[in-house]
């Protein structure tokens, strides 16, 4: 099993309060109120522990009120890496009604300044070198810019690490060009990061060929029900998850993520591992969470998963 660090530069806790109604400018009685340590990186973190992974967590925690955190790094036996920033690390409020109906409210991180962020890049210089792979998944935290992104990016590479990122906009556009690993888009992701065009398997197949030619060896672009499409030099190919009822699509995305290292880093065929890695992404959408609860469920999802060698069209 490999060595994994994963980095949330922004994470964030999950708040989800279930009503039956909501009642704008009155006092509301909520009917339970879930709170939950979350951001791409520490999701990932977790569907990778699930498949026997050795994994730390890193990013920029706030200093008051790292609880939820340090609570699921000590239950999962994560590394804690995380730099701790002053300020509250921010809440992502959920208000679902019982009609299916959800508002989010999502709040801006701590200010991140940059002697944490020169803090952040001495850690991976010094803890870089144990690990097999690093994943870098989600937003930009105020106080961090793109071109920081970038260099910790570079930085990350020089160490001999094989980057997995995450992201999107201005960072996944910086993020490509220090020529990550791999990148795992959806489909709307990709066309901006790229300004083109990626509805068909022809026009995603030219702007794999181009970030190839940039040094990224996977393109895995997702979408949604439809799928997955991985691009690498000399392999094409494209994932069809079964049909599934739909819990919540909360971390099908980042289980995506965490199927295509499990399965690159144990050098697996590329067709075992997209299959598996569509399948792990299946089941987390007919969970209201996500992770491998149910080995048997997990076969049965990939045995339904189609997977076929992409010409162009
Ligand atoms: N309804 C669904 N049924 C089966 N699999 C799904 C469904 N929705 C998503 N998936 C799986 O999860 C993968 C990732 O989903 P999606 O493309 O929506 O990712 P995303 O946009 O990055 O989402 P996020 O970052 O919010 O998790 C898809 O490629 C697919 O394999
Ligand atoms: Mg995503």
């Amino acid at each position: 099993m490999a060595k994994i660090l994963t980095l949330t530069l922004n994470p964030a806790l999950d708040l989800t309060v279930r009503l039956a109604h909501l009642e704008p400018g009155a006092v509301n009685r909520s009917e339970t109120l879930l709170t939950h340590a979350a951001g791409k990186g520490v999701n990932v973190a977790q569907v990778l522990a699930d498949l026997g992974h050795d994994v730390s967590v890193g990013g920029f925690l706030g200093a008051s009120n790292p609880e939820a955190f340090e609570a699921l790094i000590a239950s999962r036996g994560f590394g804690d890496v995380f730099i701790r920033v002053p300020g509250e690390t921010r809440s992502n409020i959920k208000i679902a009604e019982q009609d299916g109906r959800v508002t989010d409210i999502n709040a801006p991180g701590p200010l991140v300044s940059e002697q944490a962020q020169k803090k952040l890049l001495k850690m991976v210089a010094i803890i870089g070198p144990e690990f097999d792979a690093v994943v870098v998944a989600g937003s930009l935290p105020r106080g961090v810019s793109a071109q920081w992104f970038q260099e910790l990016i570079h930085a990350l590479k020089d160490l001999g690490l094989k980057v997995a990122l995450d992201t999107s906009g201005e960072a996944l556009r910086a993020g490509i060009k220090a020529g990550p690993w791999l990148i795992k888009p959806n489909t709307e992701e990709l066309a901006e990061a790229l300004d083109c065009a990626t509805d068909t398997i022809a026009q995603q197949a030219r702007a794999a060929e181009r970030l190839h030619a940039q040094g990224v060896e996977h393109v895995v672009v997702s979408h949604g029900a439809d799928g997955v499409n991985w691009f690498s030099p000399g392999t094409a190919l494209q994932a069809t998850p079964p049909k599934v009822s739909v819990a919540s699509t909360v971390g099908a995305g980042d289980s995506l993520l965490a199927g295509m290292l499990h399965g690159l880093l144990g050098c697996d065929l590329p067709e075992v591992t997209l299959r598996r890695a569509t399948a792990i992404a299946a089941m987390a959408v007919t969970q209201i969470g996500f992770g491998i609860s149910d080995d048997a469920q997990l076969a049965r999802l990939e045995s339904g998963v189609r997977v076929r060698t992409l010409t162009e069209q």
